[in-house]
């Protein structure tokens, strides 16, 4: 399974190499072999030789050159960095990213062949207006995104979910994914209040390969549990 934290605008660079140095050694020390990915704070970015693989949260579809305030292929390359996540809520609605900008990123870094966490949800008012519109809304963003490319992973995060606390049920969560596995094969992550005390459910759920975790996996030791239930799954 595929375990990841969205660390979002949290944490000093100093603070995102403990994190991660703690992740490390938990993962080693318990043989664990989830993918366990991390997206720090852009400026938080850094050489982490471990096995948690590390992405950015955004990145211009560019090499380099007159974006100010993004970052580009180059601040990527200088550690190593080939993953990266695409299409969040906050992005598409904090700052207004729109199908088209997306689109555009995801073919840039899809042809230097980067692992993407591309996501798709909806909010409230589509969720509240039935299944048939909800899931016209989410289907459009996937438009323009290549469902079958090899590097991509999809996370469904609904967007009144996500940092409030509430969630669908457990049936509704399974329910969007096997809708949305009709789309792409590629593994299916669960976002939006994902906390130590659900992560267990909504891991044990058909077609959920995974979970993209934001306030929750603040907590390191949290975060850990989490990693150590999916493996007890995949155990079993
Ligand atoms: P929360 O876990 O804080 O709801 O955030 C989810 C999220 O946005 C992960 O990308």
């Amino acid at each position: 399974m595929i375990i990841a934290a969205n660390l979002k605008t949290n944490f000093t660079r100093k603070e995102t190499n403990a994190y991660i140095a703690e992740l490390d050694n938990f993962v080693k020390s318990n043989s664990v072999s989830q993918e366990v990915l991390v997206f720090p704070a852009p400026s938080s970015l850094d050489d982490n030789a471990t096995d948690i693989v590390v992405g950015t949260q955004n990145a211009y579809p560019t090499k380099e050159g007159a974006f100010t305030g993004e970052l580009g292929l180059v601040h990527l390359e200088e550690f190593s960095i080939k993953t990266i996540l695409i299409g969040h809520s906050e992005r598409r609605h904090i700052f207004g990213e729109t199908q088209e900008l997306l689109v555009k990123k995801f073919n840039f870094y899809k042809d230097l062949g980067f692992k993407i966490v591309y996501c798709v949800g909806e909010p409230l008012a589509k969720r509240e207006a039935g299944k048939e519109e909800m899931m016209e809304y989410i289907s459009a963003q996937y438009e323009g995104i290549d469902t079958e490319y090899e590097n991509l992973i999809i996370a469904y995060e609904p967007v009144w979910a996500i940092g409030t606390g509430l969630t669908p049920t457990l049936e509704d969560i399974e329910d969007v994914h096997t809708a949305l596995k009709e789309k792409s094969k590629a593994p299916l992550l669960y976002g939006g209040s994902v906390k130590v005390t659900n992560a267990k459910e909504v891991l044990s759920l058909n077609n959920v390969d995974g979970i993209l975790v934001g306030s929750a996996a603040l907590y390191a030791e949290h975060f850990c549990s989490m990693i150590q239930f999916a493996q007890e799954i995949e155990n079993n």
